[in-house]
C-alpha cells in the first residue's frame, strides 16, 4: 500500500506559526511522526508540503496510477479551493481530510470545506494523532477493497 500525505500552506512554519493554537511540534516533527508509524505498520508513504494550489492540484494529478490513498490537510486551501477537490474528484483515489485544530470550534470562515465534497472521511482537533488516523482509515479501506 502506498500512501501521499499532502499539506498545505504555513504547515511547513508547524512549531513557530501559533504555537498556542497549532502546538509546539514542528513540520519536521510531524514528517518523522508519520514515516516512523508507516514504517513499523509496513505503509509505504511520500510526504509533500506545498504553499501554493496550482502544485498541490499537480501533486494530486501525478498520484493518478501511483498512490492508493492521499492524506490531506489543505490548510487555508480547504476554505477557498475548487481546483483541489476537483483534482481529488478527477484522479478517483480514495481521500481522508485532516485538520490539526477543530476547525468547527474556530472561526466562522473556517467551517465551510470545499475538499470534503471529494473526501471519504474529515478528521478535526486531534493534532498530529489525526494523520495517524487517517491512515489507518486507509488502511482498512485499501485492505477491505484488496484483501
Ligand atoms: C488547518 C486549519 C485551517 O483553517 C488553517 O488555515 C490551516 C491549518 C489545521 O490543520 O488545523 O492552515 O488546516
Amino acid at each position: 500500500m502506498k500512501l501521499l500525505v499532502i499539506n498545505g500552506p504555513n504547515l511547513n512554519l508547524l512549531g513557530i506559526r501559533e504555537p498556542h493554537i497549532y502546538g509546539k511540534g514542528t513540520y519536521k516533527d510531524l514528517k518523522k511522526y508519520i514515516r516512523g508509524y508507516c514504517s513499523k505498520n509496513n505503509i509505504r508513504v511520500s510526504i509533500y508540503q506545498s504553499n501554493h494550489e496550482g502544485c498541490i492540484v499537480d501533486m494530486i494529478q501525478r498520484a493518478m496510477g501511483r498512490f492508493d490513498g492521499i492524506v490531506i490537510n489543505p490548510a487555508a486551501y480547504t476554505h477557498t479551493s475548487v481546483a483541489i477537490p476537483d483534482a481529488l474528484k478527477a484522479v478517483g483515489i480514495p481521500t481522508v481530510e485532516v485538520h490539526i485544530t477543530d476547525v468547527m470550534t474556530r472561526e466562522e470562515f473556517r467551517r465551510i470545506s470545499y475538499v470534503s465534497s471529494a473526501c471519504e472521511k474529515t478528521i478535526s482537533g486531534k493534532g498530529f494523532e489525526g494523520y495517524i488516523e487517517a491512515i489507518l482509515y486507509l488502511k482498512g479501506r485499501l485492505n477491505k477493497q484488496n484483501p
